[in-house]
């Protein structure tokens, strides 16, 4: 029977095919996608295609059906064509298994999307995101993204759901480490260029794999940085901060969205119809589809804005959710809510023409087990190729926050022979940490630890003691409980060896479970005792490199007052250990900037580089005057300030110039700028380029990214670096409601990081 109905169309898709068979425009493409989409449409029931709507878990195991606890029997509803998409089925024998299902024992066949949370890597991990922004290099995010797409389709899947592009100003909040940090612009270049890597330029080439632009709005900035809660921002905010990297990745022709858990103005973005359809889908005109979190439908109820699960199918429809992970509120509800006339049957059509074609689109109807091919799994996952891009990928994340010398001496690079090296950490000797939170598709304890790659620089003698663990006992599901509070039995011996070395490596930090979903915390020092072990080896030596392994900026005070270097390593995946030592080394250049602010201390935050000015920027006249902006009992600024790094050379910046100095505003200015490696290495850099609009109808930020080239020169060289600013860069969302340049004074700075110094300034005229 199913196999008439897709002959059937078919046919009707050949002969649109043949009359345009000559036709390769993206015109006649798209009109014969939409034939195929609207003819499977056709013959769908509404039971049918409701189930392209739902989507289920699946800890699919190649014997048997996923073993969940609620009462829906999965596989039945895979068999009647159910059930559109599923998530967190892997490995090809697994997918060939659901896929079966459904193609050959539904009535239509329709082949199922495979979800999968890809975030930084599948099995081959790579850096966390939040990391990999620390690069500011597109190119090897891209690639980043491209390899785990690789990897994942070898695997069977077919859909990731990443980037997520929220921008957060707040590292309370665990999912930072998932994110670009704190930036609008440099966020909107990284999550073009990942969404890019993930689906290619061929979205039905074996090796790409649909993207997933999440989450649906403004998830990141949760009042007081607690996970899920409440966010309150203004249209200003929304539009000029949160919203662009999601624009981004619609410019970059992602293929799904997914929306979020939390509320926003007292709406949960779940059923927002202003966020889903008003702004994603009219203003920027998506033609992808909109997937909820997981279980954010039902969620609806548990925020108090819907009354029970089949309220909240009939908003989230409405607002625009085309597909609902695991809410069942679809499967179970929506049927009878079209036949009770609540919800237009049009409705669905939409939703579900938007997911057949992306299936379409991923080829899966000219093969449903496309995915499904043991041999590529064997040949790709875990190849070299893969793991030279990720270990490329994690030597360009790491951020060299000091290095000062002591008698003259600097610690880093390290010498590569006749050095006694203590190496002191539980993180140093751990192989799991590295992967981070979100490194599901990964085995466990697979990542090479600092101490295994300081142990392949041979000419050196290492000794290793932990001194103290970070976590006691399991830590998946990680509770402030499993921190080791306590236990400093093992100080002795850690600092038996650090007296005896010539330089002390301390891998110190937050464990991979400390960050990540569900994971906020209210205090940002080094967890548990391991400060109280820097301390005690500091006395004993002060030669000490602090090599710092976390998921969002921590507050180091201490650390940057007394230990001469760290290097900010953050949760590196897979090839961690190689990288650190190759960085430490000095095989590699640090090259790495901050993509967020490290505060002095937790109630700094929010703290980030593009603040308004406040009506009181300045000290007063009279210093000991209480009344301007600032805090009485931390200094006020950063600890280190947004795109900040250092390298093993140094930069000099000259010659700031601009073509002209008055435009109006469709007109551009040329800026160029002289920089210079005046030290003794060959390095990159990070050419940073910031903007002030100094009046607007709105108040404006001190500063704005709106530009930056990561460069590469050797000792010695000098090279000009060239930007344009333009109408693009100068506009933003005005008290006009409207996206605008406005007249007036702009200042603008060119540098190494958010402090840059180096100045200019212009006027946009009429
Ligand atoms: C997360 C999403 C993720 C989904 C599926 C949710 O808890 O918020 O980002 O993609 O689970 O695993």
């Amino acid at each position: 029977m199913k196999k008439i109905y897709i002959l059937l169309s078919l046919l009707i898709l050949f002969s649109s095919c043949k009359n345009s068979s000559k036709n390769n425009s993206e015109k006649s493409k798209n009109l014969i996608l939409t034939q195929k989409v609207d003819s499977l449409l056709s013959i769908m029931t509404l039971k049918e295609k409701i189930g392209q709507m739902n989507q289920y878990n699946g800890s699919w195991d190649v014997t048997g059906p996923p073993k969940d606890s609620t009462s829906i029997n999965k596989v039945a509803h895979l068999e009647q064509g159910l059930v559109g998409a599923m998530l967190n089925v892997k490995g090809v024998k697994n997918v060939r298994a659901v896929q079966k299902i459904v193609v050959e024992k539904s009535r239509l066949g329709i082949p199922l999307i495979i979800g999968f949370d890809v975030i930084h890597g599948y099995k081959t991990i790579s850096p966390i995101p939040l990391a990999e922004a620390a690069s500011w290099d597109l190119k090897a995010i891209k690639k980043s993204a491209e390899v785990a797409a690789k990897e994942a389709a070898a695997s069977g899947i077919n859909w990731t759901f990443a980037p997520m592009v929220d921008i957060s100003r707040d590292a309370r909040w665990g999912r930072v480490m998932e994110g670009a940090g704190e930036d609008p612009f440099l966020g909107s270049k990284i999550a073009y260029a990942r969404v890019k890597g993930f689906q290619g330029e061929d979205l039905s080439n074996v090796n790409t794999i649909a993207a997933c632009t999440k989450h649906f709005a403004a998830y990141g900035f949760p009042e007081a940085g607690k996970e899920y809660n409440t966010v309150s921002v203004g249209m200003p905010t929304l539009y000029n901060i949160i919203l662009p990297p999601f624009k981004a990745t619609v410019k970059a022709d992602v293929k799904t969205f997914m929306n979020a858990f939390n509320e926003l103005n007292g709406i949960p973005a779940t059923a927002d119809t202003f966020l889903q359809r008003d702004i994603l889908k009219n203003d920027w005109n998506f033609k992808g589809f909109v997937v909820s979190d997981w279980g954010s439908i039902m969620e609806l109820e548990h925020h108090g804005y819907a009354t029970d699960n089949k309220h909240a199918g009939e908003l989230a429809i409405k607002a625009g959710s085309d597909m609902d992970m695991e809410s069942y509120a679809y499967i179970d509800h929506l049927e009878e809510l079209v036949k009770e006339g609540k919800v237009k049957e049009a409705l669905i059509d939409d939703a579900v023409r938007r997911i057949l074609t992306v299936k379409y689109e991923l080829g899966l109807f000219d093969n449903p087990y496309k995915y499904c091919d043991l041999d590529r799994e064997k040949q790709v996952v875990n190849s070299k190729e893969i793991n030279a891009a990720v270990l490329d990928m994690a030597k360009k994340s790491i951020v060299l926050l000091k290095n000062e010398a002591i008698n003259n001496q600097k610690l880093l690079p390290l010498k590569k022979e006749g050095q006694n090296i203590a190496v002191i950490g539980a993180l140093a000797n751990d192989k799991d940490s590295m992967l981070g939170n979100w490194r599901i598709g990964a085995d466990n304890n697979t990542a090479v630890s600092v101490l295994e790659g300081l142990k392949k620089y041979k000419d050196n003698t290492i000794t290793y003691k932990k001194g103290a663990d970070v976590v006691i006992g399991k830590t998946f599901f990680y509770y402030d409980t499993k921190i080791n509070k306590t236990d400093k039995s093992g100080f002795k011996e850690a600092i038996e060896i650090a007296k005896k070395a010539d330089v002390v490596i301390m891998v110190l930090g937050e464990h991979g479970f400390q960050s990540g979903e569900g994971r906020s915390r209210t205090n940002l020092d080094i967890p548990g005792v391991q400060l109280d072990l820097l301390k005690e080896v500091y006395k004993v030596n002060k030669k000490i490199i602090l090599v710092l392994t976390n998921g969002r900026p921590l507050t180091i005070n201490w650390s940057e007052e007394h230990i001469p270097a760290i290097v900010e390593t953050w949760q590196l995946g897979t090839q961690a250990g190689n990288a650190i030592a190759q960085v430490l080394y000095g095989d590699y250049n640090p090259s790495g900037k901050l993509p967020m602010t490290f505060p002095r201390h937790v109630g700094q935050i929010p703290i980030y580089y593009s603040h308004k000015k406040t009506g009181r920027p300045t000290p007063l006249p009279d210093p000991a005057m209480v009344f301007w902006s600032k805090y009485t009992d931390v200094d006020s600024s950063p600890l280190y300030p947004f795109g900040y790094g250092l390298s093993y050379t140094s930069f000099e910046y000259k010659n700031l110039k601009l073509n002209k100095t008055k435009i109006s505003i469709n007109e551009e200015i040329n800026v160029s700028v002289e920089v210079t490696n005046t030290g003794n290495f060959d390095g990159e850099e990070v050419v940073q380029l910031y903007i002030q609009d100094v009046c607007g109808s709105l108040t404006r930020p001190v500063k704005e990214l709106k530009g930056f080239e990561k460069i590469h020169l050797k000792i010695g060289a000098s090279k000009t670096i060239y930007f344009t600013i333009d109408f693009e860069l100068l506009q933003f969302y005005t008290a006009n409601n409207k996206w605008e340049v406005e007249l007036g004074d702009f200042n603008l700075w060119i540098g190494g990081n958010s402090n840059a110094t180096l100045k200019t300034s212009f006027k946009v005229v009429k």
